[in-house]
């Protein structure tokens, strides 16, 4: 089993230290464009096998020849906003990154499972779906795994009890419009409607909502990569042992939901085939609008990106 990680960033270094951690596969290749810092990533990593008593190899390089044979490619390369460029600049910039990572991957690794980090998350899925022409099982976006996991964090905090007894469902695109769902949210089996009132349920939605932001806040000079790393990380292992989790993920929509021609976050099964089935939840006529303004926010991503 070899897993390759695209971009050797925060986020990049950080799903191939999870792994590597998890021993989820025997190699990990990281690629970047910067010299030195995929080798230099990726040697310091190993050198923390011995104390962890892990076995993963893991390799840098700038090439894409010795990621041949990869079972499964996360994208995370890509760049962050910046002072003067507007959304729509990273945007088409970051599509030319994904899309030109997508296809040289999938030159060396025509059966690996793609899992795609970059933002603008769905659209980014959109390009790698189309530039590597995979069926739409193969190509998953990361973004409901950490809407959902912030979701259960403030919940835990909000009501001191363990993660470990917290679910919690987001939905829809990676943004602003994205679509956490209380009622399908529970501490150990309880909805949360019923813990938490209205009003301050409210609040942890917004919370959720804009839980990106809020850690871009704090570090000022980039965003979050610990739980996106995790996040990641935790799809991949689904995906190894086939674990057939379900999850929240970003995925080409065919009808599900009512929606098509779009890709945004809704539960699968993850297995070994990558996305084993999208589970169709019931939605009330508010949650259904809502996911559906997300999905048009989606499209009308889609519809600028020049492939
Ligand atoms: P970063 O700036 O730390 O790392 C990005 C890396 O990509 C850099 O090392 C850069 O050299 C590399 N890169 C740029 N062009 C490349 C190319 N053509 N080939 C290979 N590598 C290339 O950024 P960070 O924090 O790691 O974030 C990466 C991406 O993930 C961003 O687009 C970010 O917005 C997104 N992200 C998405 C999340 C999600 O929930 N889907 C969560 C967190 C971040
Ligand atoms: C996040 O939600 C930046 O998409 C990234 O943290």
């Amino acid at each position: 089993m070899k897993i390759t990680v695209i971009g050797a960033g925060n986020v990049g270094a950080t799903v191939a230290q999870r792994i590597a951690d998890k021993e989820l596969c025997e190699h990990v290749v990281l690629v970047d464009v910067v010299d030195g810092i995929p080798q230099g990533k990726a040697l310091d990593m190993f050198e923390s096998a011995p104390v962890h008593g892990t076995d993963t190899r893991l390799t840098g390089t700038n090439s894409y020849e010795p990621t041949e044979g990869s079972d499964i490619v996360v994208i995370t390369a890509g760049l962050a906003r910046k002072p003067g460029m507007s959304r729509d600049d990273l945007l088409s910039k970051n599509a030319e990154i994904v899309g030109g990572c997508a296809e040289a991957a999938f030159k060396q690794s025509p059966n690996a499972i793609f899992i795609i980090v970059s933002n603008p998350l769905d659209v980014m899925t959109y390009v790698a779906l189309k530039k590597t022409g995979l069926p739409r099982n193969r190509v998953i976006g990361m973004a409901g795994v950490l809407d959902s996991a912030r979701f259960r964090s403030f919940i835990a905090m909000e009501l001191d009890v363990s993660v470990q007894d917290v679910t919690a469902f987001v939905l829809g695109g990676h943004g602003d419009s994205m679509v956490p769902l209380a009622r399908y949210s529970t501490v150990a089996g309880i909805p949360l409607p019923e813990l938490i009132p209205a009003d301050r349920l409210e609040q942890i939605l917004q919370r959720t909502r804009d839980g990106g932001i809020e850690i871009v806040n704090f570090l000022k000079t980039g965003s979050a990569y610990y739980a996106p790393g995790s996040s990641a990380a935790q799809m991949v292992e689904s995906i190894v042992r086939n674990k057939k989790r379900i999850l929240p993920c970003s995925v080409w929509l065919e009808g599900e939901y009512g929606l098509k021609d779009t890709v945004v976050g809704v539960p699968v099964k993850l297995g070994k085939n990558g996305m084993e089935k999208i589970i169709e939840i019931k939605l009330t006529d508010s949650e259904a609008a809502a996911l559906k303004k997300s999905s048009d926010d989606v499209k009308e991503n889609i519809a600028k990106v020049k492939l």
